[in-house]
C-alpha cells in the first residue's frame, strides 16, 4: 500500500495501495508501535456490554493509584458496545450519547492526563459483533476518527465481515478521458496484453464483441500499453464490462507498476448485457500502461487485504492528524481479531502489530488450556512489532484456582502474548485508598520478572523443549532473553503436583538459546523471588501450576 490520495475526479477518497501476498511474512507492518508485547487492560472479559464513560475513568484511576500503570500496563481498552448505533451527521462513528456524555475525544484526554493510553474497537464488517456500526467500508473515515480522539490501540474484531469477491469483471474495451471531455484514448479487449488464464472471449449474445475474461482468483493479469494523454493529471477511466451472473466483483487496477486502484463491481441480474464502471486515475504526460487483476484467490487473501487496508488507513490517518496539527504523532497499536481461522500468523505481522490466533478465550481451565496449546506452536511467527494474541487475560475472573491463574499469567508471559488484563482492577484499592497488596490476583499481575521475560527485548516467544521429561503432562518452555540468559517454565498440565528435574546444560544444547555451558548456573525462581547457584533445577509444580526460572 502506498498512498491514500483525495481523488479530484469522483471527490471521494481512494485508496493507492500495493498487495503482495506472497511477501506477507517478510515485510513487518512497521508502524513503530508495540516494539515488546502490549500491556493494558480491557473492558471485555467482565463487563461485556455494560460498561460507561464513568467505569472506563474509575478503571484508569485504578490502574493509575494500583501501580498497575508503574508495572507497564499502559492501555485503557474499550471493547465493543461503546458505540450508538448511529453515526453521527458527518457519518463518523460516535459513542453511546448517553452513557458516555463527553465523547471519546474527551475521554481519551482524561485517561492521557493519567499518564495511560485510550484503546478502542470495531469489527472490520458492516456490524461489530454485538451489532453496532463497524469499519468496512468507512475505513479512511474511522481511521481519521481514532487519529482525532487521541487513540492508541485499536482492536479489529471480525463480525460481520463481507468477503472482498474473488470474482472480476469481464472487460470488453478501456476509455481514459478528462472528466467532462470525451475519451482520449480507448483500448479494446483484443489489444491487452494476457497472462495466466486470462484469454479473449467472443461474445455469442453482442456481434463482434470481445472481452476478457479469466482474471479471477489470482489467475490472471490483462495489461494495456501506450495509454497517451498529453499532460500529468487526474483522468477518468472507464471499463465497458460484459455483464455475468450475479455474483460481486473485484478488480485490482495498477497503473504504470506503482499506483494501485481497487474497484467493486456489483453482481448483476439486470436486462442489458453492458455496464459500466468508472474511477479517477493519476496518469502521468505521455505513454501509460494499465494492469488489471485479482488478487484476492481465497478467504485468507481476503483477510490480509481488508485488515492490511485498514492497518494502512491507521498509519496514515495518525501522521495526518500530527502534520496538520502540529502535535507528536500518536502511533495506533492495530490488534487484529480474526480468530485464528484464516492463519492470521501468516499475514498479521505485515498487516498489524497483534492477531489473536484463536476464538475468545474464557475464565475456566480448559479454555486456556487449549488456546495454550495451540499459540505455543506459533512463536516463530511473532517477533518485535508484530505479536500471537491468545486473547486477554482471565486472571482473577471466573473459577480459576490460585495455581491457574498464576499459570495462565506465566505462559501468556513465556510466549510474548499481550498482557491485556481482563479484570475489575478497582478491587486492587481498598476502601481507605490504599492499594491491596496482599490481594493474590494482584500479586501475580504486578510480577516484575514474569513482566521482565515477556517485555524482553529480544522479543522471542518460547519454544517447547524436547527430551526433558517423558511426561506428555509437563511441558518445558524456553524462551531466550538478553544478556545471555534464559528463562525456563516447567508448566504440569497434570490433575496432581509433579516431580521433575532440569539439566541446565540440555538447555544450553537448546537451539536459539545463547547461554554459555558452566559448571554451575545463577537461577532465580521468578515465583518463590529466590536466587540459587546450580547445574540441575528441581521443579514440583502443583495441579495445573507451574514454576518460572531466569538462569544465567
Ligand atoms: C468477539 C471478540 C471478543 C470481543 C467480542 C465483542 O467475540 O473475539 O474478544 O471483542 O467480539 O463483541
Amino acid at each position: 500500500m502506498k498512498n491514500v490520495k483525495f481523488c479530484p475526479i469522483c471527490g471521494a477518497k481512494k485508496l493507492i495501495h500495493s498487495f503482495q501476498l506472497n511477501k506477507a511474512s517478510e515485510k513487518a507492518y512497521d508502524n513503530g508501535a508495540a516494539l515488546t508485547p502490549p500491556m493494558g487492560w480491557s473492558s471485555w472479559n467482565l463487563f461485556r456490554d455494560k460498561i460507561s464513560e464513568q467505569l472506563i475513568k474509575e478503571i484508569a484511576e485504578a490502574m493509575d493509584k494500583s501501580g498497575l500503570k508503574d508495572a507497564g500496563y499502559q492501555y485503557v481498552n474499550i471493547d465493543d458496545c461503546w458505540q450508538s448505533s448511529s453515526r453521527d451527521e458527518n457519518g463518523r462513528l460516535q459513542a453511546d450519547m448517553i452513557n458516555f456524555p463527553s465523547g471519546i475525544k474527551a475521554l481519551s484526554e482524561y485517561v492521557n492526563s493519567l499518564g495511560l493510553k485510550l484503546g478502542i474497537y470495531s469489527s472490520n464488517g458492516t456490524l461489530t459483533c454485538e451489532d453496532y456500526p463497524a469499519t468496512l467500508g468507512h475505513e479512511a473515515v474511522d481511521a481519521d476518527t481514532f487519529a482525532e480522539w487521541g487513540v492508541e490501540y485499536f482492536k479489529h474484531d471480525f463480525c460481520h465481515n463481507v468477503p472482498v469477491p474473488t470474482k472480476t469483471p469481464y472487460i470488453i474495451k478501456i476509455g481514459v478521458g478528462e472528466k467532462y471531455k470525451q475519451d482520449i484514448c480507448v483500448k479494446y479487449a483484443s489489444e491487452a496484453v494476457l497472462t495466466g488464464n486470462a484469454r479473449l472471449v467472443e461474445d455469442k449474445e453482442i456481434d463482434g464483441c470481445h472481452y476478457i475474461k479469466g482474471l479471477c482468483s489470482r489467475n490472471g493479469t490483462a495489461e494495456f500499453n501506450d495509454i497517451t494523454v498529453p499532460e500529468d493529471n487526474d483522468y477518468v477511466l472507464t471499463l465497458t464490462i460484459r455483464k455475468s451472473g450475479t455474483d460481486d466483483k473485484f478488480l485490482v487496477i495498477c497503473v504504470n507498476g506503482e499506483d494501485e486502484y481497487y474497484l467493486n463491481a456489483p453482481g448483476t441480474k439486470s436486462p442489458t448485457p453492458e455496464g459500466r464502471l468508472q474511477i479517477g486515475i493519476r496518469l502521468r504526460a505521455g505513454k501509460n500502461s494499465i494492469r488489471f487483476y485479482n488478487p484476492i484467490g481465497s478467504k485468507m487473501d481476503s483477510a490480509f487485504f481488508q485488515y492490511k487496508l485498514m492497518g494502512e488507513e491507521l498509519k496514515r490517518a495518525t501522521r495526518e492528524y500530527a502534520e496538520k496539527n502540529g502535535t507528536e504523532e500518536k502511533k495506533i497499536v492495530y490488534s487484529i481479531c480474526e480468530w485464528g481461522f484464516r492463519s492470521p500468523w501468516k499475514w498479521g505481522r505485515e498487516a498489524g502489530n497483534l492477531w489473536r490466533t484463536t476464538p475468545d478465550i474464557m475464565a475456566n481451565w480448559l479454555s486456556i488450556l487449549s488456546i495454550y496449546e495451540r499459540t505455543v506452536r506459533l512463536g516463530e511467527y511473532a517477533g518485535i512489532g508484530g505479536w500471537n494474541d491468545p486473547d486477554m487475560l482471565e486472571v482473577g475472573n471466573g473459577e480459576l484456582t490460585y495455581e491457574e491463574n498464576k499459570s495462565h499469567f506465566s505462559l501468556w508471559c513465556m510466549m510474548c502474548a499481550p498482557l491485556i488484563l481482563g479484570n475489575d482492577v478497582r478491587k486492587f484499592i481498598k476502601p481507605d485508598g490504599s492499594v491491596d497488596r496482599d490481594n493474590k490476583v494482584y500479586q501475580i499481575l504486578t510480577n516484575k520478572y514474569l513482566i521482565g521475560i515477556n517485555q524482553d527485548a529480544l522479543g522471542i516467544p518460547c519454544k517447547k523443549a524436547k527430551g526433558f521429561t517423558k511426561s506428555p503432562l509437563i511441558d518445558i518452555l524456553v524462551k531466550p532473553l538478553t544478556n545471555a540468559r534464559v528463562a525456563v517454565c516447567v508448566f504440569n498440565k497434570d490433575n496432581k503436583p509433579c516431580e521433575t528435574e532440569i539439566d541446565i546444560n540440555k538447555i544450553a544444547d537448546t537451539a536459539g538459546v545463547n547461554l554459555k555451558k558452566k559448571a554451575s548456573y545463577k537461577v532465580f525462581d521468578c515465583w518463590e523471588e529466590k536466587a540459587f547457584e546450580t547445574s540441575k533445577i528441581k521443579a514440583e509444580p502443583e495441579k495445573h501450576g507451574v514454576e518460572v526460572f531466569i538462569i544465567e
